[in-house]
C-alpha cells in the first residue's frame, strides 16, 4: 500500500477517495490551486501581498467557517469547482496550518458550575 505513493499524485489523481479531511491530497489541492495568491504552507515564501497566508486564516477560522466560504469563487480566484470532498481535504490542510489545529473552540464566556471545581482550586 505504502510503495503506491512513491508515484506521488497520480494514485489520487486517479480516484480521490471521499475521505473527509485528508492531508496530503489538501496539500497538493492548495499547492496546485491557491498557492499563485496565498501562502499556503510554512516552506512557501511568497505569494500576491494583500492575500491572507493560510496560517493567519487558520487562525481566524474554524472549519466549518472556511467551508462555507470555499464553496464560492472569492477575490479574483477562478472559480475551480471543488467538489465537497476536496473542500474538506484543503480545509483540513488549511487549519493544520494553525497555531493549534483544533476544529472549533468552545464557548469560554459561562464557566460550567459543579465539576469544574476539581479543575479550578478555589481558594
Ligand atoms: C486569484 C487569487 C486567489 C486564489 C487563486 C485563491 N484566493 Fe483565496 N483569497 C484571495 C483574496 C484576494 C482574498 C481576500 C479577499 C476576499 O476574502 O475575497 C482571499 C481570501 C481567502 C480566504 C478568507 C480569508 C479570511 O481573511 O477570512 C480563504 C479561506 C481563502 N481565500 C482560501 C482560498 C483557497 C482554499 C484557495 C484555493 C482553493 C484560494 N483561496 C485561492 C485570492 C485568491
Amino acid at each position: 500500500m505504502k510503495q503506491a505513493l512513491l508515484l506521488p499524485g497520480l494514485v489520487v489523481a486517479l480516484a480521490a477517495p471521499a475521505v473527509a479531511g485528508d492531508l496530503d491530497n489538501g496539500r497538493k489541492l492548495a499547492e496546485h490551486w491557491c498557492a499563485a495568491c496565498h501562502v499556503v504552507s510554512s516552506d512557501q515564501k511568497r505569494a500576491s501581498v494583500d492575500v491572507p497566508t493560510f496560517e493567519d486564516v487558520a487562525r481566524r477560522k474554524d472549519a466549518r467557517a472556511l467551508t462555507l466560504f470555499l464553496t464560492k469563487p472569492h477575490g479574483q480566484m477562478p472559480d475551480m469547482a471543488l467538489s465537497q470532498p476536496e473542500i474538506a481535504d484543503i480545509v483540513a490542510w488549511i487549519e493544520s496550518q494553525g497555531p493549534n489545529p483544533v476544529p472549533a473552540e468552545p464557548p469560554q464566556d459561562k464557566p460550567p458550575s459543579g465539576l469544574s471545581g476539581a479543575i479550578a482550586p478555589s481558594k
